[in-house]
Parts: C-alpha cells; structure tokens; sequence
C-alpha cells in the first residue's frame, strides 16, 4: 500500500512514529505566516496535518503526507474527532491529483444539495462519511445474508437476465433482439420462474442476490433496478420458509446494528386488517383500531345504520391538536382514500362530570351509544375519536390510512418491528373487464389446504399460502408456496379465466416442466435495498445505493436513457414514430 495507515485510524499510542496517509483534502486553514492545517481525509476519517503553508494543496486535490505523529497540546485537543488528540507534524506533502472545487461542501450540509445536483456528481458524493457508511451498511448486510443462506446450505444460483415476456405483475423492461428483429426479451422483474424450475431440477435449496427490473414510477421505497435475496425450497411448509427467511434477515440486522432482534411476530393478514387497518402494519405505535359495529346494532343515526362495518381509532389528547381545519383536511383524507365520510368526536367533560361527544354528529347519538364508544375505546377528557363507517375492507383501509398519517413516526426511526403478515387472501378485488377474481400475489400460489374445498363456491373467501415481512411499516419481502400440481392449477386458472389453451399459450414453458415431476415447493424474496436503508437510518432507498435514479427516472450522470444510432436500431429491425405530441 502506498500508506501505513488510514486517515481515521492514528491515537497517542502512535505518537513519534512516522506514519504516511493517503486522501482527499478535507479543509485547508492558514497557520500564522508559515504554516497551514491541512485535514486529510479518506473513508474510515480525517487527520491534521501541519505543513509549510507554501504546499498548494486545495479541498479535494488527492495527496500523500508523510510525517511524525506528535500529541496536540491541550488546548488543541478537538474531542469531537476521533483523531483529535493528534496531529501530523514535518509533513512531506505529494500531490497525487488536482481537484477541481467540490461542487457542494462535502459535510452533512450536502444533504440539503439538490438531490439531482448530488446524482450528478455522485462520485464526490459518494465521498461523505454519510454515502461510505450507507455503503458500507448494504455491504455488511450482503455479506451477513449470503453467509446465512450458505449455512443453511443453500445454493447460490445465477438466473437469466435475459428471458420471455411473463406477466408478473409490474411492466417490463424490454430488449430488442438483433437475431430475431422483431422479436423481445425482458428484463426479469423477479427470478420467480426461473426458482421454481430449479426446484423441479432438484436443487432442493436455491437463493440468488438477485437483480429485477421494473418498469414502474419511482418512490422512496422503489427504483427500477433493484436486489432481492431470492430463495426457493423444497418439501416445505410455511413454517419453514419463515425460518429459513428470518435467519437472513435478523444476521444482516445483527451484522449491522450489533443487536440481534427477537424472534419475528407473526399476525394473519386479517388480524393485521382488523387491528391496524393494513396489510403492512407498523407496530412502533399503536392506535388500533376498535370494533364499533354491534354498538350501532339498533341506531337511528343513518350514516352508521346502513353501513357493514364501523369501526374507530381514538388520538390521545386529539381534541385540542385538531381543529376545524384539520379535521377538514383528515376528513378529505378518509375520502380520497375510499371513504364516504368521517366521522369526529371531542372528548370533553359535560356540565355534570360526565365525558360527552363535541361533534356535529353528537346530537344522533344516543346515551348508551355515547357510553359505549367511549367504554370500547378508551377515550379520556381531551382525546379524539375518529370513526368510519362503510363495508368492511374500506373501514379498514381508510382507518389504517388515517393511523399511519396521525401517528407513524419516520421508517427509519426505532425501535425495529419485524412482523410476518400470513395467510393473504388468494383473490383480491374482481378484473373490471373480465369480471374474474384477481390474484392476490400470483396466478401460482398454493391455496390454504382448509380452504381449497371453496374454491369454485366461495373463492373470495380462501386463504393463500402467502406471506410477507414487514418492518416499520414497509413491505420488505412477500412469498409463497407454490402449486406443484398441474390439476389444481388448471383449476386456479378457469377462475381467473384463462382457459387451457392460453395458459399453454402465455406459461406453457413454465407448465410443461412441471408434468416431470415437480416437488412440492415455496420460496420468499426481500428488498435488500429497503432492509439496508431502513438499517442505516435512511428514509429512501436511494440512499444505500451507489448509483440510483432519482424520481424522473433520467440519470443525471451518464444522461441515460438516451437516443442511439440509427444503424443500431437499423439492426435491431426498429423504426421510431415520430415523438407523441
Ligand atoms: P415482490 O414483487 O413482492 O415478490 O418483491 C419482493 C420484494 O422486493 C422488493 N421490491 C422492490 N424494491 C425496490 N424497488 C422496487 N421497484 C421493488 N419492487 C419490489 C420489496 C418486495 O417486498 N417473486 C416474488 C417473491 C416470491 O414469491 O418468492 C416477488 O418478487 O422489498
């Protein structure tokens, strides 16, 4: 190495040793007529150099200093560096490169740079001890989850990137081939396929870090390039997915933050409906919500008397917090989400002692309603009901909404809630135009044993063997088990209407191996992105990784995507219309 040490690593045990650093220049001062402090920096910290304020050295030029590590004396001791009760002194000062200015300081006041400013000039970036944490971070999870999967002798296995056209859900990213013009790749959205036909070829345990590819808008917890640690076993049950996912999960955990957490709760996805409203609870808070319906049994109040389910979260000393403008705003809220309305009630201690509603709906209700909304939730003086009333999935969903908008602190604030969501149903909503059932993960996932008898009769109704992690309220990873037999699946696909023909026709190379004997299998895959962000304390994945694209999709960097040569699209049998006015 061209160094002894690095920048971060010297102490007073090191005093009087000669020592040479390598780095950027961090920040240079002037020291009297003679002399300037030069901080050299590299990924693991800085130190102080003192040299003859002749060298030019500037922020950012790359150098190499050799000197004698002296102890500073007490006033100059600086406790906030870990390098701070030392210095470099008769420094002999190489410059390696010039820089030119940084285009934004390279301390945490970069973080309020315009992001695209930072994506632009990533690779300065990527020199704050925000960006080399974060990566380093990402990096200790790879290394945690990989050695996991290995040791519950796992195999690793690379995919195609290159593969058909699957309908899996998102859109695709497409790749025109030149030997076939006209015809397309995809880019893989998830190695789904591909895992399950390594499990009809006998590989018994497979997992990939892999990369998927999704064409779909970017938010704080999606990009269109990202990792899954991607597994798939045979002769398994749910239980032992989830033991064999955590373990990966809870190490990287471990690796990085030093605390192993406890074992991962698990809850089915009703009682994660029932209780918080959502499918990806977040139980750092609570605010459950609270079964109001068999209270309006007999009421005269229209708004609850027609409706099938209603339902209640109460915010503790709302009352005061929330005034008319607010509750406009949350009442528009409920709407947007599905609502028809939303309903408010003020706690407050009547003229004779006893809590009472202020509302404008305070009027329709009677005593015993009154009484018995107060008893079921709780409520004290100064706190705040908020009530929605509507069929069952919508109460939910809207009343989730609203908990998570009052009172779901930032995802990357502890403490770390990993929770296993069971049991989803295998039928979501109905196809508007097909008037079929839509699958709720995908077209091949196993239905719960106790329920395949309903398929046909009551397909709403039937639980699949699918589950996700969560963690503070983010999807970190879903699953399933698999149908292995072909006969259940042509079953699975005459209620989505897909006929025997076109499902030979749209997954007969996916089918077709599963005639030669397929074991009985199921898998998980997670976002190694949003595990590494929310373990680094960041709120958007593209934080931990090196090079994202920000939310237009357009990298500021390499300017990509950008147009190519015509005689490459010559080749590729493509001609460009005109661009959409
Ligand atoms: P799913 O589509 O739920 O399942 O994806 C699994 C996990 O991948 C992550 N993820 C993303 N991360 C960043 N950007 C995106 N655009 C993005 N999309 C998904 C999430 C998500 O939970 N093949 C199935 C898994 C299986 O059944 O085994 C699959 O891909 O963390």
């Amino acid at each position: 190495m061209m160094r002894t040490h690095r920048c971060g690593e010297l102490r007073l045990d090191h005093v009087d040793t000669q020592v040479t650093l390598t780095g950027w220049v961090n920040r240079r001062r002037e020291h009297g007529e003679h002399l300037a402090f030069v901080d050299i920096r590299d990924h693991s910290g800085v130190t102080q150099c003192v040299v003859d304020n002749d060298v030019d050295v500037r922020s950012e030029y790359v150098i190499k200093v050799t000197g004698t590590v002296v102890a500073r004396t007490d006033d100059t001791v600086n406790r906030d560096l870990p390098t701070g009760e030392i210095e470099l002194k008769d420094c002999d000062v190489e410059v390696l490169s010039i820089a030119e200015p940084p285009p934004f300081p390279m301390d945490q006041r970069a973080d309020d740079v315009d992001e695209l400013v930072r994506l632009k000039h990533r690779y300065v970036d990527l020199r704050r001890a925000r960006m080399q944490k974060n990566l380093r971070v990402r990096s200790q999870v790879n290394a945690a989850i990989r050695s996991a999967m290995v040791g519950q002798d796992f195999v690793e296995v690379e995919t195609p990137m290159l593969m058909p056209s699957t309908p899996e859900g998102a859109r695709e990213f497409l790749v025109p081939s030149r030997q076939r013009p006209g015809n397309f790749y995809a880019l893989p959205q998830s190695p789904q396929l591909y895992k399950q036909l390594l499990m009809v070829g006998g590989l018994d345990r497979y997992f990939q870090i892999a990369r998927c590819l999704r064409d779909e808008d970017l938010r704080a917890d999606r990009q269109y390039e990202f990792m899954q640690l991607d597994l798939e076993m045979s002769f398994v049950d749910v239980d032992d997915v989830l033991s064999a996912a955590e373990i990966g999960v809870l190490d990287a955990a471990e690796a990085v933050t030093g605390v192993r957490p406890d074992a991962v709760e698990r809850m089915t996805w009703h009682d994660a409906m029932e209780r918080f409203g959502s499918d990806k609870p977040d139980l750092r808070f609570g605010m459950e919500l609270v079964e109001l319906t068999p209270i309006f049994a007999e009421t005269g109040f229209k708004a609850f008397s027609t409706a099938g389910s209603i339902k209640a979260i109460k915010v503790d000393e709302g009352a005061d917090q929330y005034g008319r403008n607010k509750l406009d705003g949350l009442t528009d809220e409920a709407k947007s989400f599905g609502a028809k309305g939303m309903v408010w009630l003020k706690i407050r201690a009547g003229e004779s002692g006893d809590l009472e509603f202020e509302s404008p709906v305070a009027k329709f209700l009677s005593e015993t309603e009154t009484t018995a909304i107060i008893a079921a939730t709780g409520a004290a003086e100064g706190d705040l009901v908020l009530v929605i009333a509507d069929e069952w999935s919508t109460t939910c969903e809207v009343l989730g909404e609203l908990r998570n908008r009052i009172g779901r602190p930032p995802v990357s604030e502890g403490p770390y809630k990993y929770l296993w969501v069971t049991d989803f149903p295998l039928f979501v909503g109905v196809d508007a135009t097909s008037g079929r059932p839509k699958p709720g993960h995908h077209a091949f996932c196993q239905p719960h044993p106790d329920d395949i008898e309903s398929l046909e009769s009551d397909p709403m109704s039937v639980r699949a063997q699918a589950y996700d992690l969560v963690l503070n309220g983010w999807e970190l990873g879903s699953g399933s088990i698999r149908i292995h037999d072909p006969k259940l699946q042509r079953r699975v696909f005459e209620l989505l209407g897909i006929d025997e023909e076109e499902a030979d026709r749209r997954f007969g190379f996916f089918l077709e191996p599963f005639k030669y004997g397929a074991p009985p299998h199921g898998g998980f895959a997670y976002g190694i992105d949003r595990l590494a962000a929310i373990l680094a304390g960041e709120e958007n994945i593209r934080e931990v990784i090196a090079f994202p694209k920000p939310q237009s999709g357009i990298d500021p960097l390499t300017g990509a995507p950008g147009p190519v040569d015509d005689g490459q699209l010559e080749e590729l049998g493509i001609r460009l219309l005109p661009p959409a006015t």
